[in-house]
């Protein structure tokens, strides 16, 4: 079929291009028909353009018109001239195009929903049409941001001299922090490749080859229970680099955000980023990943806790553990009821309860107040920074983590109720997370587990307490933040032998198992390693916070739900016997349909 070809885009034509002679090829948005006149809303990835036809003037054209519905593709020719009823909320809203021809160039179903901005639609739907669903402006938007992008992404670091290398995605499993999606291999039966979680041991290997400069845009697939920041595919910008320690890789990044924000946002940030100790974070925000935009920050109370007579806190305070409180600013007015449900909040999040204080017209109304001396009162009021009319949350544990998390969690939930972060939706906190622990011990798994991965190096001082004490050792690791999201972690690495087993030993991991699983890497370490550091960023997290969204899903083109489903495809799915037989996999009885 031949048809003429466009002349011009949907979202090009301005006032200067009146009289021009045009032709389009678009989806008709809609087609309204004034009686005196008839126009159609022509749209492609560019725009909207609206055209024009005068039934009076031009009958058979008019009446022609008719058969165009929603979401046909069509061709258009006609002159641009100047709109008599201007639209200045579109770029192309000065002018419009007087029809003289056009064509049907393909027939279109009617679409299970209108595409536009303004409906509302579930996720179910948008996800099932996903290719409907991105014919909306806003969807658009979203991948022309993820595409800018990545070019900024590669411009950066070619300027900055870096090589773009691709790892393989089927690899040995080794599963350490996520668990691995396997494929099966046909040719060697009974035996698995895994999808990477993260390039980490390639661009590790790749620094040994002496590519001193490593990045790479790509997918990572980690089984693990998803959210709405969170993909079970996701894309990472993964870089190394060699003879390098963190203020290099830091300093480089930060060139790197600040050219992607001002080219992007037209924002300028300013340079170094604040870095924060991941005890100092845990303390003052409850978390790992603070939004520093606002206030309401937590304080420390276990001192004055120990010596209160409020048993609940004297008892944590006394058994080593913490007692901390922040300031609900404005929130003495919650109710009994409300303050029930931030109770219960906490109790889901791990805590034991969660005690109050209300400030108001100089008197403290609170059901533990009665355990503490007037000045211990006033001490806390004064700590807190408590103004009239302001709600205190106090919680105690014997485990830090757990009362600095449940607070960091309600600080987050009372700041998003109250509308504080809606006044701070256009401010960006960068900030560096630095110092933090080697290891962790997992409950679960009654073992040492690394916080990032196996391949950080302590910091020089701490490699004795690997053999000793390895929970106190701290990581040369930083994670960077923006607005609450981690959009990114890193760390110098290991690049000695020696230390690389201790790190093995003090994961619990014997000799053997090392070898079984890392053995390739180790050998690797021996043959000249040089110092390096890197770092992997979350791609699809830092087109979120460009694009202003809380849902992953918005910035990927063909997202997977929350259970894993593509609901477009139907994946993932059963497959047939023999492919199984093939592979030599045979699914248990309760699972076979
Ligand atoms: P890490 O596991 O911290 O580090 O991952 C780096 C960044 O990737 C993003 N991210 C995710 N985004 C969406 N969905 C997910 N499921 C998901 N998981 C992680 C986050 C995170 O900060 N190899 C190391 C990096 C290194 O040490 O160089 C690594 O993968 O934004
Ligand atoms: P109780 O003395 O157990 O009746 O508790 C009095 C108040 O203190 C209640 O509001 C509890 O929710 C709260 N509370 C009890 N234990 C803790 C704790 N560990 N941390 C914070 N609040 C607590």
């Amino acid at each position: 079929m031949t048809y003429p070809k466009r002349t011009v885009t949907c979202g090009e034509l301005r006032e200067s291009d009146v009289g021009k002679s045009v032709v389009l090829n678009a989806w008709v948005a809609n087609v309204r028909d004034l009686g005196g006149l008839v126009f159609i809303d022509a749209r492609d990835r560019y725009g909207l353009t609206q055209i024009v036809v005068e039934p009076e003037n031009d009958p058979d054209l008019a009446k022609r018109v008719q058969e165009l519905k929603s979401e046909y593709v069509v061709w258009f020719k006609g002159t641009v001239r100047k709109r008599s009823n201007p639209n200045p909320k579109i770029p192309t809203g000065l002018i419009e195009i007087k029809l003289e021809d056009f064509g049907v160039i393909n027939e279109s179903k009617l679409p299970p929903f209108e595409i536009t901005d303004d409906v509302e639609l579930t996720e179910e739907t948008r996800l099932k049409y996903r290719y409907l669903d991105l014919r909306r402006p806003s969807a658009q938007k979203f991948l022309k941001v993820r595409n800018e992008l990545y070019q900024i992404t590669h411009r950066y670091f070619n300027e900055n001299g870096f090589l773009e290398i691709e790892t393989p995605f089927l690899m040995k499993s080794t599963p350490e922090g996520a668990r691995d999606f396997l494929t099966p291999s046909r040719i060697n039966k009974g035996t698995f490749y895994a999808l990477p979680q993260s390039p980490q041991i390639y661009k590790q290997l790749l620094m040994i080859a002496g590519f001193d400069k490593y990045v790479q845009i790509t997918k990572c697939f980690r089984d693990e229970d998803l959210r709405s920041d969170r993909q079970p595919e996701f894309t990472q910008i993964d870089l190394e680099m060699s003879f390098a320690d963190e203020n290099d890789v830091i300093s480089l990044l930060e060139g790197f955000f600040k050219r992607v924000w001002k080219e992007i946002l037209g924002v300028e940030l300013s340079v170094p980023f604040p870095r924060i100790s991941y005890d100092d974070a845990m303390a003052k925000y409850g978390s790992d990943k603070p939004d520093a935009r606002f206030g309401m920050e937590l304080k420390d109370i276990t001192d004055l806790a120990s010596k209160s007579g409020f048993n609940a806190f004297a008892s944590v305070a006394k058994n080593g553990g913490v007692v901390c409180a922040f300031n609900a600013e404005n929130c003495a007015k919650y109710s009994r009821k409300k303050i029930d449900e931030l109770t219960e909040f906490a109790k889901k999040r791990g805590a034991k309860g969660l005690a109050w204080m209300k400030y108001v017209s100089g008197e403290v109304k609170s059901p533990i107040a009665k355990f503490f001396k007037d000045d211990e009162i006033k001490r806390i009021l004064e700590i807190l920074e408590a103004k009239d009319g302001d709600l205190i949350l106090f919680a105690a544990d014997e485990k830090a983590s757990i009362a600095q998390t449940v607070l960091g969690a309600l600080r987050l939930e009372i700041a998003k109720e109250e509308g504080l972060l809606e006044k701070v939706a256009d401010k960006y906190s960068f900030l560096w997370v630095v110092d933090f622990p080697l290891l962790e011990y997992d409950e679960e798994r009654k073992r040492n587990v690394a916080l990032h991965h196996p391949f950080t190096s302590p910091r020089d001082e701490d490699i004795p307490l690997l053999e000793t004490e390895p929970l106190k050792a701290k990581a040369r690791a930083y994670d960077i933040v923006v607005n609450g999201a981690e959009i990114g972690g890193g760390s110098v690495r290991i690049h000695k032998t020696d230390v690389q087993a201790k790190m093995f030993a003090a994961l619990d991991m014997s000799e053997e198992e090392a070898r079984d699983k890392f053995g390739f890497f180790l050998e690797a370490l021996e043959y000249g390693t040089p110092p390096h550091a890197g770092i992997a960023l979350g791609l699809d997290r830092i087109a979120m916070s460009l694009c202003g969204t809380e849902n992953i899903r918005d910035v990927i083109a063909f997202p997977k739900t929350t259970k894993g489903l593509s609901l477009m495809d139907g994946a993932p799915s059963r497959v047939a016997d023999e492919q199984l037989f093939e592979l030599g996999i045979k699914v248990l009885d309760k699972y076979a349909k």
